[in-house]
């Protein structure tokens, strides 16, 4: 009874913690692996480990994808600095929209929403799925779908540099995410990205 009541009090305070924003710490901006040995090294890994990622390797990581490495300017470029791409982040729990410039995550919904990431070929194991949203009134889904690529790629190369698998997935539940990520009808799903450990 009383291994009951605790088992209750923590999994509302694991619910709790789940529904606040999370600050991320700030991001190394030095640092790595050379580039051209990451370079090399770029590939696509599909078998993770289950391990959770610090949050100074993810604040790295988002920073990596599509931070602000200027006052209005980001890591991935867009056509006529649109900006039209931002990230969510999908844990084991719930998900998470990332704040670029505020670099901070904001809560989204508590659930498990890996089930619309993809095709089972991937393991379901990856610390993080990052996936990417295009907001269409600022740009064309074309557009979307060219700058996705360039964030794709700084997330293969931050893997690269950290010893990381990832793998771009296009295989995504368009209709099943948005949902889950409680998109408007202007937003729009281009490409999911997990990154995990790897054995
Ligand atoms: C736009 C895009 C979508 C992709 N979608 C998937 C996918 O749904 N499932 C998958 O296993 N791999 C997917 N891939 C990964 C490719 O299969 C992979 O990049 C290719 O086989 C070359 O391997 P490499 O990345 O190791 O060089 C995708 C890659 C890109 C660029």
């Amino acid at each position: 009874m009383k291994k009951n009541f605790l088992s209750l009090v923590l999994s509302l305070f694991a619910l709790i913690m789940q529904a606040q924003d999370i600050n991320l710490p700030q991001p190394a901006k030095t640092g790595g692996k050379p580039f051209f040995e990451t370079i090399n090294e770029r590939r696509s890994e599909r078998t993770f480990i289950k391990r959770e990622m610090p949050l100074q390797t993810l604040s790295n990581l988002l920073w990596v994808a599509n931070g602000f490495n200027r006052p209005d300017k980001r890591t991935a470029p867009t056509g006529s600095n649109k900006q039209e791409m931002e990230l969510y982040v999908v844990f084991d729990t719930g998900i998470y929209f990332y704040d670029a410039k505020q670099h901070l995550l904001k809560f989204v919904a508590a659930g498990d929403f890996k089930a619309g990431l993809g095709q089972p070929n991937i393991s379901n194991e990856a610390a993080v799925s990052i996936v990417m949203v295009a907001d269409l009134n600022k740009s064309s889904i074309e557009s979307a779908r060219m700058s996705s690529g360039y964030i794709s790629q700084n997330i293969y190369l931050f893997a690269a540099s950290e010893r990381l698998g990832t793998v771009a997935r296009g295989s995504f539940k368009k209709d099943e995410l948005a949902k889950a990520l409680l998109l408007n009808e202007h937003q729009s799903v281009t490409l999911v990205q997990p990154v995990g450990y790897l054995k």
